[in-house]
């Protein structure tokens, strides 16, 4: 995997400085946790500055439109308009939505209301009601650049149980987050958000995980959130990924929704809620993209 390059040749990640002052011992320290058997990112997984800059430029929308939809989220608004509101947004700052027509999805973004834990597609039908959560799920691309991120919204008066679970949700990413480090493991990161949840009574979705994103929507690794620790992909500076559990109040189990092959609902029907940040690894821990 990790072509051997000459010393004095150009480095790999386009910096213009030799590879012997630039990512040779980068390399020679990844290679050794590889001689041990665990995984690490390819190169093509290691962003460069210019490609940080770009997913920071792309995720500047991306935050924009969640704070826009912060502020216009409302009781008996449907999602229809959430979805116009993003593709408004997006659109006017010069960027795409990410997941309008990715693999055949429908709309602009995804919102997910109480008991559906992903890919709620917004509707007329759907309108939002007091009591009730909701995550909205937005990605944009910008100059080929990829930026993810998640909020949930709580609707008027929501029952104490639910908020707890939201608020708990929100420190799980926060776990997620201090166990993000370089030279450790994805799997001790996801454990983290794992006991978490379990700690307060909850479960964490097994099937659906977070992501490598930047140069693609979806890049490797799967992250999962119910990892084991001392497994899973060396975390390393220059990787960007996502940290966003589906924490469920009930049991772990979901179900795809047979009518359009997207909404994921939690089996038993209770609540289910998540929050996505983008992350890149650092020299020292971690730096938030998108939110
Ligand atoms: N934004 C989602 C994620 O966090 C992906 C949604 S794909 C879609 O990875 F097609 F459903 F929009
Ligand atoms: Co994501």
């Amino acid at each position: 995997m990790y072509e051997k390059l000459d010393r004095n040749s150009l480095c790999w990640c386009g910096s213009g400085r030799k590879y012997k002052s630039c990512h040779l011992a980068f390399d020679e320290k990844i290679i050794q946790w590889q001689r041990k058997g665990y995984t690490v990112p390819g190169r093509h997984l290691i962003k460069t500055e210019e490609d940080i800059e770009g997913i920071k430029k792309s995720a500047v929308i991306n935050i924009a439109v969640l704070d826009e939809i912060g502020d216009k989220i409302h009781a008996g608004m449907c999602t229809q308009e959430i979805d116009d509101i993003v593709n408004d947004v997006t659109t006017k700052m010069g960027g795409i939505p990410a997941d309008l027509n990715y693999e055949g999805y429908p709309k602009s973004v995804c919102t997910s209301i109480n008991d559906v834990v992903c890919h709620g597609i917004p509707s007329r039908e759907d309108i939002l009601k007091d009591g009730d959560i909701i995550n909205v799920d937005c990605s944009t691309i910008l100059n080929g650049y990829f930026s993810d991120s998640s909020r949930m919204f709580m609707i008027g008066d929501v029952s104490p149980e639910k908020k707890r679970l939201v608020e708990v949700t929100k420190e799980c990413v926060q776990k997620g987050l201090e166990a993000t480090k370089p030279w450790t493991l994805m799997g001790d990161m996801g454990a983290a958000v794992h006991n978490h949840a379990l700690q307060n009574g909850y479960t964490v979705v097994r099937e659906i995980g977070g992501h490598g994103c930047g140069k693609e929507f979806h890049e490797e690794p799967f992250v999962s959130y119910v990892s084991r620790p001392g497994t899973g992909m060396l975390m390393v500076p220059g990787m960007v990924f996502t940290i966003e559990p589906m924490v469920n109040m009930g049991k772990q189990e979901i179900f795809i929704d047979d009518s359009n092959g997207w909404t994921v609902y939690t089996d038993d029907r209770k609540p289910s809620a998540q929050w996505e940040v983008e992350v890149l690894v650092t020299e020292t821990g971690y730096e938030i993209l998108s939110y």
